[in-house]
């Protein structure tokens, strides 16, 4: 399965890694709102959200394997 590059942007607008963005999911954010409210992703042009709740999706099935 590939993932993509964890220094790659996901929200351009404010200029986040999907790193960064792995963080604030990590540290309990659990939708794109959320993440939005901790460090702003996707409350510029919005066009990020999908990536955004999909990575939160992502993360909470791999949480769970734990
Ligand atoms: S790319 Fe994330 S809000 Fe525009």
């Amino acid at each position: 399965m590939s993932q993509p590059a964890p220094q790659s942007l996901v929200c351009r607008c404010l200029s986040l890694t999907q790193a960064e963005i792995d963080e604030v999911i990590q540290a309990g954010a659990g939708n794109a709102d959320e993440v939005a409210n901790v460090c702003g992703a996707g409350s510029g042009c919005g066009s990020c959200r999908g990536e955004v709740n999909e990575r939160c999706r992502i993360l909470a099935s791999s949480a769970s394997d734990l």
